[in-house]
Order: C-alpha cells, then sequence, then structure tokens
C-alpha cells in the first residue's frame, strides 16, 4: 500500500504533494483530480503515481489528503463513502487528512458513516508556502479523539517537507487557521503597494519587487529571532521626525491598523460559515 493520497491536484494539493515526494519516495505517493490530465502532469512533475479516480485514491493509500474547495466535498465523500467501508470491512487502517476550509471532523465522519471503523480523521490547514518546504499546518487537537498519537507523528512524517506544523485546540483553530492561511493573500497586496510606491519614487519594477520582498523577509527573520513586543521593532526604525515616521503618521490616517484586523475578522467569520456551504 501506498502511504500518502491526494483527492485535488489544484494549489494546495500540488503544494502539499510537493512536500511529500521531497520527504518520502514518490513511489509511496498517489494524485488524482477531476482532470485527469491535471493529475497526470502533476504525478510526472513529481514522480509519483497519478490514478483516476477518487475511489482509487482511497484504495491506494494509508493517508488520504482531502484537497478539494468545500462546495465539491461532498460529492466527493458520497462518491468515495463505500470505498471507505470496503477497506474498513477487509480491516485497513485508513486516516483522513482535511485541508478543506471551514469543514470540521464530525462531516467526514456523519457523512462517510465511520462509526466504529477503522479510520481516523485529522483536521489540519495548511498554507500555500508548503510547497516550497517554508509553509506552516496547522492540526486540531484531536488525540484520542478522531485520531491516535501514531496517526499524527506519521502525518507530520510524511509532511515535514512541508515546513512547520503546531497543534491547536478545537477552540482556538479556526482564529489559528484565518492567521496562517489567509495571510499569504495580505501579505502579497501588502508586498506590492510596497513595490508600487518604489516604482512611483522612480525604481524599475523587478528592482522595486526584490526590494520590497527583501524588506518583509529580513524584518520577520529578525521579529522571530527575539521575543520582543512587535511594537518595539517599530520603534527602532522610527527616528525623531525621521521619513519611517512620518510614514507611520500616514498608515495610521488611512486606517491602516483597522483596515487589517478587519480584514482578518470578516475572514474569520466566512470560515465559520463555510461549513454550511454547499
Ligand atoms: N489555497 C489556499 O491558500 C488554501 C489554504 C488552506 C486550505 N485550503 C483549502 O484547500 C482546498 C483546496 O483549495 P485549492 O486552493 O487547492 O483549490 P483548487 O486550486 O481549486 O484545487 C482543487 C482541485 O480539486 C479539483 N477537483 C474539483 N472537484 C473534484 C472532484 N470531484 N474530484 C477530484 N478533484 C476535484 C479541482 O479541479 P477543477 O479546477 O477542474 O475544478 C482542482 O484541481 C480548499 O478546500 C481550501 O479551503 C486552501
Amino acid at each position: 500500500m501506498k502511504k500518502i493520497a491526494f483527492i485535488g491536484g489544484g494549489t494546495m494539493g500540488t503544494a502539499l504533494a510537493s512536500a511529500a515526494c521531497r520527504g518520502n519516495d514518490p513511489a509511496d505517493v498517489v494524485v488524482t483530480d477531476v482532470v485527469a490530465e491535471k493529475a497526470q502532469k502533476l504525478a510526472q512533475a513529481l514522480g509519483c503515481t497519478a490514478v483516476a479516480t477518487n475511489s482509487e485514491a482511497v484504495e491506494a493509500a494509508k493517508f488520504v489528503v482531502f484537497c478539494v474547495k468545500p462546495q465539491f466535498l461532498d460529492g466527493v465523500l458520497a462518491e468515495v463513502k463505500d470505498t471507505f467501508a470496503a477497506c474498513a470491512a477487509r480491516g485497513e487502517k485508513k486516516v483522513i487528512v482535511s485541508i478543506v476550509a471551514g469543514i470540521e471532523v464530525a462531516h467526514y465522519q456523519e457523512m462517510l458513516q465511520l462509526d466504529g471503523k477503522n479510520v481516523s480523521v485529522i483536521r489540519t490547514l495548511p498554507n500555500t508556502a508548503c510547497k516550497i518546504g517554508k509553509g506552516f499546518i496547522l492540526i486540531e487537537e484531536g488525540k484520542g479523539l478522531s485520531y491516535t498519537e501514531e496517526d499524527e507523528a506519521e502525518l507530520m512524517q510524511l509532511l515535514r517537507e512541508a515546513g512547520g506544523f503546531e497543534t491547536l485546540p478545537a477552540t482556538m483553530f479556526v482564529a489559528g487557521s484565518v492567521l496562517t492561511s489567509t495571510s499569504p493573500a495580505f501579505i502579497a497586496m501588502f508586498a506590492n503597494s510596497l513595490a508600487d510606491a518604489g516604482v512611483y519614487n522612480g525604481l524599475l519594477r523587478p528592482q522595486a519587487r526584490r526590494l520590497a520582498l527583501q524588506g518583509i523577509l529580513c524584518a520577520t527573520q529578525l521579529f522571530l529571532s527575539e521575543d520582543k513586543h512587535l511594537e518595539a521593532f517599530k520603534d527602532d526604525v522610527c527616528s525623531p521626525a525621521g521619513p519611517a515616521m512620518i510614514g507611520v503618521k500616514s498608515l495610521e490616517d488611512s486606517g491602516f491598523r483597522s483596515s487589517v484586523i478587519n480584514a482578518v475578522v470578516d475572514a474569520y467569520r466566512r470560515f465559520a460559515e463555510m461549513k454550511n456551504v454547499k
């Protein structure tokens, strides 16, 4: 039996399958997609195996990662339900890994009628940087409930090349997920705004892009290196009547902080609604 299968070969399926293939023998990794050519192309690029149907992916591997959009999940679960039951009847252990935003463990258990079957469910939320090994995967605490300590350890081993992991209690999982999974979108907008400003001030676009990203990278590495309040790093840069302090005032005049806070609060609200997405 293969180790891990990915259902859906889009942005996140590609990111996680890439990480799995870096950390394991690609022969142990399976991908599938509703568009067969997409799965075949991905498998070819990673050296792993493409299968034609979602049921074949479930049959093929112990860990099955659902990487489809929330609105397609129920259709996929209905399609693979009998396969999970057949595998359980043969005594095969399966571990379902969800990355689907807003969908709770109970939803998989109800849709697949997993009561008493040999199937674990681990709810996670990765981000796009897993593709290059710099990502972050949040895991919802569920040891002894929906999965075992060994399941979690094995998953972290299989996906170790994706980046870091953190396990959060169920009560905090959505708040954590929103920060790690939506922030790449906000940071891309922020970075491009910095680059636009660089171009406005006379830089060429490639220089402005490179320097804006370098500024974010250098700052982030510094912030992670010291355990002090983030505002203190701002104070380190803002000399009296200096350019950085003038810029800080401009940002405050434009409602920078409240815009960012509102974006994250709105995203959190949307996550909570998504379990009702059909
Ligand atoms: N993108 C992120 O930053 C991010 C972060 C964390 C979690 N997530 C979660 O990850 C999941 C996937 O997101 P994504 O951004 O990777 O979406 P995506 O790029 O649209 O990828 C989903 C893939 O699944 C395929 N698919 C659709 N229906 C299918 C079916 N019935 N059977 C098999 N494959 C099917 C899609 O094919 P078509 O394109 O032909 O429809 C597509 O290739 C979502 O549930 C999302 O909540 C995403």
